[in-house]
């Protein structure tokens, strides 16, 4: 069971990004967390976080090569925006669990939409890093 993590734009600043929205971790103790956690429940992890669209758009595309079972995805901004994305998880066809650290339903209007939400087979939103947890046990148990 390989799982693939995917970080989209700024999560790269997560402990100092916002702190009261996103929380005090920082994006390399969320992956260790992760690593930790896969290990205990005996599944391979791969993490991988990117800035740029097409970028995100590349790593959901090679996922389909590599051998990814389950895809958990947090496209940060790109969530709300990316058609690209969209259509890329679309593409490959591998399963995934849409993760936000703050709950989108607590925010801006243009945040209550997401390209992905209604292709994910379920969506965590406002947990901060625990919902990464979440959806990794979903992962490893589907
Ligand atoms: C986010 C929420 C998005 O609206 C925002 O653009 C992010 C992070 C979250 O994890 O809460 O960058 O996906």
């Amino acid at each position: 069971q390989s799982i693939l993590v995917l970080h989209g734009p700024n999560l790269n600043l997560l402990g100092t990004r916002e702190p009261g929205i996103y929380g005090s971790l920082t994006l390399a103790q969320i992956n260790d967390n992760l690593v930790a956690l896969a290990g205990e429940l005996g599944v391979k992890l791969q993490h991988w976080q990117g800035n740029h669209e097409g970028d995100l758009v590349d790593r959901i595309q090679a996922a389909r090569q590599d051998g990814t079972d389950f895809i958990v995805i947090n496209a940060a901004a790109y969530t709300h925006t990316s058609v690209a994305v969209r259509d890329a998880l679309a593409a490959v066809s591998i399963p995934f669990v849409e993760v936000h650290l703050s709950n989108l339903y607590k925010r801006e209007p243009f945040r209550h939409h997401s390209y992905l939400s209604d292709l994910a087979v379920g969506l965590i939103s406002g947990l901060g890093a625990d919902g990464y947890e979440a959806a990794l046990r979903y992962a490893a148990r589907h």
